[in-house]
Order: C-alpha cells, then sequence, then structure tokens
C-alpha cells in the first residue's frame, strides 16, 4: 500500500518525526521523583524512555526498572558506567586534588557530566528530541545536567519536571503516584535526601537542615560512626603510578575494585566523614553531610605524594589550579575549553607522581604516616641536623642577604636611615 505511493511514504516520515520529537529521554533513579516524572510526562503526550546509569550507587536495579515500565515508560535502559565513571571522571579529578571548600571531594558533581553525557547519548540513538532530569529547582544538579546537555547538543529540548510540576509537598506527590499504582515505600524513606556513587554519598535535608544540631547517628548510612569503630585500627599502603593509584597493600587491582574495596575498609574504620555549610552555585548556602571513604583516603595519599615529588613552585602552583578545578567541576562547566586545558596542565604534572603512601586509618582519622618514591625530591643528605649533613650552610648567608634585600631598602628608605644610624622605634610597618 504504501509502496511506491510518495505521499504515503512522506507521510509515514513525518508521523515518524513527529514520535521522536515526542520522545523524551529521562534520567532516572528509580526514586519518588524520577518514577512519578515518568507519569507526569507521559500524561503530557510524552513518550518516555527512562535512562539509568550503574555509577555505584548499589541500589536494586530490578525493582527500578519494573517500576519505571509500571509508571510508563516505554523503554528502560540501563548502562553500568563504573569503569568510565572511574577513569575519566574520579581519576582527573584525584590527578588535580579537587576539593571544594574544602571539605566536599565532588562525588555527586562528578557523577553529573557523565549522566548526562549518556543521556545525551541515549537521545541521539533513539532519536529522541528531548532529555529531562529529575532535579529540584534550587539545587546544583539542575544546572550541570542542563549545561551539560546545552554544550553537548544545543537542539535538544530540555525538560525540569520537578520544577514545574504542582505537587506541593512529597504527600501530594505520593499521593499521584499511589492513583497511577507506582510504588515506593514511602514508610521506610529516611528523612534525608541521599545521592550515592562509587566516589561518596551526599547526605542532606531532614535534620541536617539544622546547622547548629550534630548529624543524628542516623544520618551515617554508610560509614560507621568513629567512636563505634574498632580501636585497633589499620594500615593501608596505596601506590600510585603517575597520579593513579593502581594497587592497595601490594595487590594490583582495576580502578573500581580499588575504591570499592578502600570504601569498605575506610568506612569500617569511620573514615572519610565531612560536614559542611556549602555555597551552592544558585546562591544559597546548605548544609550536606558526606560519606567519601576511598575518596578521602586516596586524595590524602596523592596529595601527599605530589608533596615528595613536585618542586615547590609547581606544587604550590598546583594548588591553585586545584580550587579552580574543584570550582569547575561543582558549578557543572566539565565540558568546556578550561577544564580541557586544566587537564593538559594536571596531565604533565602527573609524569613523576608514582611511589607508595601508607596511611593509618583509626577511629575516623585517615593519617599519612609514611611515603616513598624513585622520583621523590627529599634528600636525608640535605635535610639531616645530623653528621652526615650535605647543606652548605654558607650559602644560606647570601641568600638570607639577597632575599630580604627589597625590604631593607624600603625601612633604610622610610626611615631615612643615614650612615648605619637608626632610630629605634615600635612601627614595625612597612609602607607600600
Ligand atoms: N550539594 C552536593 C552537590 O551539589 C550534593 C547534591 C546532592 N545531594 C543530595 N543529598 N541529594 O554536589
Amino acid at each position: 500500500m504504501v509502496d511506491g505511493d510518495g505521499t504515503n511514504f512522506r507521510f509515514s516520515t513525518k508521523i515518524q518525526n513527529t514520535i521522536m520529537s515526542q520522545t523524551v529521554v529521562l534520567a532516572y533513579s528509580g526514586g519518588l521523583d524520577t518514577s512519578v516524572a515518568v507519569r507526569w510526562l507521559t500524561d503530557r503526550g510524552w513518550r518516555v524512555m527512562a535512562f539509568m546509569a550503574d555509577v555505584g550507587q548499589g541500589e536494586p536495579r530490578k525493582e527500578a526498572v519494573a517500576r519505571a515500565k509500571v509508571a510508563g515508560a516505554v523503554e528502560v535502559v540501563v548502562r553500568d558506567v563504573r569503569e568510565e565513571f572511574a577513569r575519566d571522571y574520579i581519576v582527573p579529578s584525584l590527578k588535580a586534588n579537587a576539593v571544594y571548600e574544602g571539605k566536599y571531594l565532588l562525588a555527586t558533581a562528578l557523577s553529573r557530566p557523565l549522566i548526562a553525557k549518556h543521556l545525551v547519548d541515549v537521545a541521539h540513538r533513539k532519536g529522541a528530541g528531548a532529555v529531562a532530569h529529575g532535579c529540584t529547582g534550587k539545587g546544583n544538579d539542575q544546572v550541570r545536567f542542563e549545561v551539560t546537555a546545552r554544550i553537548l547538543d544545543p537542539t535538544l529540548k530540555i525538560i525540569a519536571p520537578v520544577r514545574e510540576w504542582e505537587f506541593r509537598s512529597r504527600e501530594e506527590e505520593c499521593h499521584y503516584a499511589a492513583r497511577h499504582g507506582i510504588r515506593v515505600e514511602v514508610g521506610k524513606k529516611s528523612p534525608y535526601s541521599l545521592d550515592h556513587n562509587l566516589w561518596g554519598l551526599s547526605v542532606e535535608a531532614g535534620p541536617l537542615e539544622d546547622p547548629w544540631r550534630e548529624p543524628p547517628l542516623d544520618s551515617y548510612r554508610w560509614i560507621t560512626p568513629p567512636h563505634k569503630a574498632p580501636a585497633k585500627g589499620a594500615t593501608v599502603t596505596i601506590e600510585f603510578r603517575r597520579g593513579v593509584p593502581v594497587a592497595l597493600n601490594s595487590r594490583r587491582l582495576g580502578l573500581v575494585p580499588l575504591v570499592q574495596q578502600l570504601n569498605r575498609l575506610g568506612a569500617a574504620h569511620g573514615v572519610g566523614r565531612s560536614d559542611l555549610i556549602e555555597s551552592r552555585l544558585v546562591g544559597i548556602k546548605s548544609r550536606e553531610v558526606y560519606e567519601a571513604p576511598a575518596a578521602q583516603v586516596l586524595s590524602e595519599a596523592h596529595a601527599e605524594l605530589e608533596r615528595l615529588v613536585l618542586d615547590r613552585e609547581l606544587l604550590h602552583y598546583k594548588q591553585g589550579v586545584a580550587l579552580k578545578y574543584a570550582e569547575l567541576v561543582y558549578d557543572g562547566l566539565w565540558w568546556t575549553p578550561l577544564k580541557t586545558a586544566l587537564d593538559a596542565f594536571v596531565a604533565t604534572t602527573q609524569r613523576r607522581v608514582s611511589g607508595w603512601v601508607r596511611l593509618k586509618l583509626l577511629k575516623g582519622r585517615c593519617q599519612v604516616v609514611g611515603r616513598r618514591s624513585p622520583y621523590g625530591l627529599y634528600h636525608k643528605g640535605l635535610a639531616t641536623y645530623g653528621k652526615a649533613d650535605q647543606f652548605d650552610r654558607q650559602a644560606a648567608e647570601g641568600f638570607i642577604k639577597l632575599w630580604g634585600l627589597p625590604y631593607e631598602g624600603l625601612r633604610k628608605e622610610q626611615f631615612k636611615v643615614r650612615s648605619g644610624k637608626f632610630k629605634a622605634t615600635s612601627n614595625f610597618e612597612l609602607r607600600t
């Protein structure tokens, strides 16, 4: 019937195009918000494809897939991206020593550009005209998802149901879910909002909204509270090759199992928790608690190895780069030229970052106790106070003279010190 009939053929292509432009790929987590979003979008005429990325959150996948189908998803696409997450996101961030506001190792922030990249890719493969996410309208994640999607494909429509929909409370959402046969165990639901992946767990809301209140015990989702951790502690040795962790206690491991094992070990010893007031990109301060055992241990170890192998100028300059790098990650600017350029800089600094770091994990503390590298710049002959000292003390004298020379000159000029005479004064400040 269609064969040979040009009109009909064009007509079917048009229908096909319409269907595709009516298809949206939703970043789906399996929780209440994204499950409700599937239904909500379906109700508005969208064909919804749910996309789930396994970033190591460790939640039961089967139930989530089933829930998406019940909610109305025409298809559920699941991708295990843990390897890619570790190699292309965690490692570059570790090499850069990226830490946001001194405490946040960026687990959630790092996963977003990866998930968004796959979201766009699924949209392309399925010919969808839109992508969607389940982030609220006051967090950083909406920015990260949408900025990434816009950078990677500015022609895609972006929908943020949670920002748009009519539900005023969690109860209203649950009511809507129940009406549509979507089962989410609300009874068992904790008061916290959680986001979990291989690199860490972010905990917020509920009792944590009072910044003066100590995080209650039930906010420990993963890590053993330090006072319950074994008194004996544990020692762990990490080997790095060019900035990448490659072995744990002399056992060679791939990145994913290495991070997983270190997570288990660190968590058992109460290591890796931080509690901070954080400056969100969208202008508000929020209180967040993070649990990131492996991230904490690895970043302490990596930074320590750099202290040993990088010269002072490079080390200090790189510390400035680390701050900028962390900001870019936090701000959703992963896929940008500056981030690429900083990666190139960081890569050249990692050529010497090979060696071993030994750490002690004890009741919430993670302490470096030893470091060693074939590229180490520590020379005992120069550092020792013992007999073997080779340091040229005479050279120090001239060095100090020149080092202080500009300021000596300034003082003489400002206080009119002539011919060695100096009137004693208690005003020590030098004018600029
Ligand atoms: N504040 C963190 C960030 O912006 C984590 C966000 C997700 N946190 C959560 N508890 N759901 O990266």
